[in-house]
């Protein structure tokens, strides 16, 4: 997925250089590598999974809070994991894990002209659910792991901003709304958001499908793998997002999915009516998760 670098790339770090320099000046990802990875693990129980969170105990505040929050609408409030554990499955318990460690990265500090927390946090909470609910009307990929995948597929632009963010400005000073920032992005870092957030989620333990779909979300039809379905959700999802007004970042354009994506999905009239149907609530309902 390389391209040809730019004179303005001169002095920029490889993804795996930046990559290291993140796990050096942030715990987030070891820390939460310890609970994806038990998670990660065949012979995972809920009780396991909940053993792990607890051993973070500001995380487990942040995920209890969320389970009160009007997006579940219980009728009772929970007050610990244990009793979470009787509302949330497993992998809803590890998706909400999920949410709550991307929501505090993102609380570190971005820089405001660059990056509109709100507007990346809103965008990717609703292709999380846009993902799930489009896996579930097609029939195609685990509507829990293109969820996963959906709330941190854009997490790159902010561990760009965080930790390469002189090489980050000099992107966001190139973009064309004519033009895929991820193309703008290759020619002057050597790799492109989607990559270095693929690259975390690796870290993280994260199934192989959740990697894939976030690696290829703007290229799908260059991914070749077992996990195309996961793949093409996602870039559909992100595309029927940005479109609707969802954007991840202002002034970006936005590039129709391929026939390929829409094919593999097998959209027709019908799927895509209750699709659009359901669309507008699941978009709602999202916004009260990303404000929990
Ligand atoms: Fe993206
Ligand atoms: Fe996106």
């Amino acid at each position: 997925m390389s391209t040809l670098r730019e004179p303005d790339s001169k002095g920029a770090l490889s993804l795996e250089e930046l990559f290291e320099q993140i796990c050096r000046h942030s715990d987030i990802v070891e820390n939460a590598g310890k609970i994806f990875q038990v998670a990660h693990r065949i012979d995972c129980t809920v009780d396991d999974l909940r053993a792990a969170v607890q051993v973070d105990p500001v995380l487990a505040a942040h995920i209890v809070r969320r389970i009160n929050s009007a997006y579940y609408n219980l009728s009772k409030p929970v007050h610990d994991l244990k009793q979470a554990m009787s509302v949330l499955g497993f992998y809803d318990l590890r998706n909400l894990t999920l949410v709550s460690v991307a929501a505090r990265f993102l609380d570190q500090h971005l820089s405001a002209t660059t990056i509109n927390r709100s507007l990346l946090w809103q965008h990717s909470l609703g292709v999380a659910a846009a993902s799930h609910l489009l896996a579930r009307i097609a029939c195609r990929g685990n509507p829990a792991e293109v969820f996963a995948a959906g709330v941190i597929h854009d997490i790159g632009y902010a561990l760009l901003d965080l930790y390469h963010r002189r090489f980050f400005q000099r992107v966001m000073a190139k973009r064309d709304p004519r033009e895929p920032l991820y193309e703008t992005e290759r020619q002057i870092l050597g790799f492109d958001h989607a990559e270095l957030a693929a690259r975390l989620a690796e870290a993280w333990h994260l199934p192989t499908p959740v990697v894939e779909a976030i690696r290829y979300h703007h290229i799908p039809e260059q991914y070749l793998g077992p996990h195309r379905e996961s793949v093409y959700v996602l870039n559909v999802a992100n595309y029927f997002c940005s479109r609707g007004g969802w954007t991840s970042l202002s002034g970006v354009a936005v590039v129709p999915p391929p026939d390929c994506a829409y094919a593999g999905l097998g959209l027709d009239s019908l799927a895509l009516s209750i699709f659009w149907d359901e669309f507008p609530g699941v978009l709602e309902r999202s916004l009260l998760l990303a404000e929990a």
